[in-house]
């Protein structure tokens, strides 16, 4: 897997207020979409362009780019919707298509219960959007789909705002051909499934439930 751990010093400080316990959840909310714009400008730095139509600036013609490649933003629900504006101030016209799964919780096995990819594959490129790589068990679920609907690997990007060490390796190990943009990859993984020092239960912080 080609894993891209950002070494942004914004982006790591903003982590640190992340991880906090005292954070509000409105400021998680907006912590997370800020981590979510950094990320995304990693993230879409090799997307090609397309030169466009001939326009007129005030002085001169010029000729415009445009993003050549068909995109889908993919959030996971629900925490994987934290991060579609973020993507979407990047790329307007992306197509939003929305999975959600949730992790049984005493297997930590991913269940789907949510599919919103239509019937043919009308993109080139996917953003997976999940704050958290846990075991990697969702994540391995939700490329699977993209895989079997039809996008290739080397067209998967993943971002995650915060990644366990063996949820990393677990994906590579299925998944070696996509893309992995993080603010950062954890060393620990608790019997619950929780990435320590992590930022606890994403989706309670961010939508202030328990
Ligand atoms: N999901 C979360 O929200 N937090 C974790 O630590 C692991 C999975």
């Amino acid at each position: 897997m080609h894993v891209h751990v950002s070494g942004h010093p914004v982006v790591a400080a903003k982590l640190s207020l992340l991880r906090n316990k005292d954070t509000s959840s409105k400021e998680v909310r907006g912590l997370v979409h800020e981590l979510g714009l950094l990320l995304a400008y990693e993230a879409t730095a090799d997307l090609p362009l397309r030169r466009d139509k001939e326009l007129m600036s005030p002085l001169s013609r010029y000729t415009s780019d445009v993003i050549k490649k068909r995109v889908a933003l993919v959030p996971v629900l629900r925490s994987g919707l934290s991060l579609v504006e973020s993507l979407l101030s990047f790329l307007p016209d992306s197509r939003v298509l929305h999975l959600g799964l949730y992790r049984e919780k005493m297997t930590l096995e991913p269940v789907e219960y949510y599919n919103k990819l239509p019937q043919e594959p009308n993109v080139d490129v996917c953003f997976i959007l999940d704050p958290m790589i846990a075991t990697g068990g969702t994540a391995i679920a939700v490329v699977n789909m993209l895989k079997d609907w039809g996008i290739p690997g080397h067209s998967i990007k993943f971002i995650a705002i915060c990644a366990s060490r063996e949820g990393v390796q677990h994906l590579s190990s299925m998944h070696s051909d996509i893309h992995l943009y993080t603010a950062a990859i954890d060393d620990v993984l608790d019997s619950h499934g929780y990435i320590l020092p992590g930022l606890g239960d994403c989706g309670d912080r961010l939508y202030d439930t328990t």
